[in-house]
């Protein structure tokens, strides 16, 4: 199926009053039909909700249809995009463990990175987003995450995902692709090899400013025994039901907006290119992008965002 028919159709659950979109449910907990009930819901011997920070059914539909949309078997919902990262470098790193990051993903990022990780004694060396090599170079036997953004904000420089996932097998450790910049509707990075891909839901995925939402997809073991779902089950950064009906709605339209959005993009890109003033334009989708033949090998199209530099007077 098309992404717009799974962006509508995926995880659908529907309630006894067989509503046609889906109902939100704002529940912090759940009842049990007795005590035994509920100790074997506690313990993991029967399955179901217990308590929203845990799981909740709206939550849910969100999770399947992002999953669904990214080509992952599983996803975890967040309360934010850096939430999302969050829980992945402390869900799969331990104290004296290295991370490879691309010098260019969002400031917020590298401030995790290099101020609160660091406290906790994980360190990480920042490389060239585009330079493959400096990403071998930067290996040591602790490295145990490569963590990058591409198209990487705000300068749109893309890195090679496939090359990139290689060097990180061959070092034993795990890629994580911000996708943030293309959605899965451009760009699917586990298809080129990364481990995990999380996303800012706030950005495309909600795509009218209305709530900050986050998600981690990949493989169910690597998310859901690796120590990622623990962490947010017991640190607590969930997203809420709310939030993720908004995003849901979101995702209906992910598609025609991206398509919408990639349009407007170039032209602008173009229209900027002819200005005398513009010392500079940087958009994937124009020839002149420094990576615009890698950009056509892993995108489908040159995105939404266009950097430019004015030229001093
Ligand atoms: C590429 C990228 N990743 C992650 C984030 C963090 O997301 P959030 O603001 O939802 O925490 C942002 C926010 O601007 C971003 O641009």
């Amino acid at each position: 199926m098309d992404p717009e028919t799974l962006a509508l159709h995926t995880g659908i659950h529907r309630s006894q009053f067989n509503e046609h979109s889906e109902a939100m449910y704002l529940t912090s907990s759940y009842v049990f039909e007795s005590a035994a009930q509920a100790a074997a819901r506690f313990s993991g011997e029967e399955s179901g909700n217990i308590y929203s920070r845990f799981t909740n059914p709206t939550v849910t539909v969100f999770q399947e249809r992002l999953a669904v949309l990214e080509g992952a078997e599983e996803c975890i919902a967040t309360s934010t995009g850096i939430s999302a990262i969050l829980a992945c470098v402390l869900g799969l790193l331990s104290a004296g463990d290295h991370i490879v990051a691309s010098r260019s993903i969002f400031g917020a990022t590298v401030n995790l990175f290099n101020n609160i990780l660091s406290q906790f004694n994980i360190t990480t060396t920042f490389v060239s987003a585009t330079e493959t090599q400096e990403w071998v170079a930067a290996c040591k036997t602790n490295t145990k995450l490569f963590f990058l953004e591409t198209p990487s904000n705000p300068l749109t420089e893309i890195s090679d995902i496939a090359a990139i996932a290689q060097v990180a097998k061959n070092a034993g450790a795990r890629l994580v692709v911000d996708n943030c910049f293309c959605s899965p509707i451009l760009q699917k990075p586990l298809e080129l090899g990364a481990d995990i891909v999380i996303h800012s839901a706030t950005k495309y995925l909600d795509g009218q400013g209305r709530v900050l939402g986050g998600a981690i997809l990949g493989k169910r073991d690597l998310l859901m025994d690796g120590g990622i779902y623990n962490f947010l089950r017991t640190a607590g950064p969930t997203l809420s039901a709310f939030n993720a009906w908004v995003l849901l709605k979101g995702l209906e339209t992910l598609k025609i907006r991206m398509e919408a959005h990639s349009a407007h993009a170039l032209e602008i890109a173009n229209w900027l290119t002819e200005q005398p003033n513009i010392a500079r334009v940087l958009y994937p989708g124009l020839p002149s992008h420094p990576q615009h033949h890698l950009c056509k090998l892993q995108q489908k199209t040159g995105g939404g965002i266009v950097s430019f530099e004015v030229k001093r007077r």
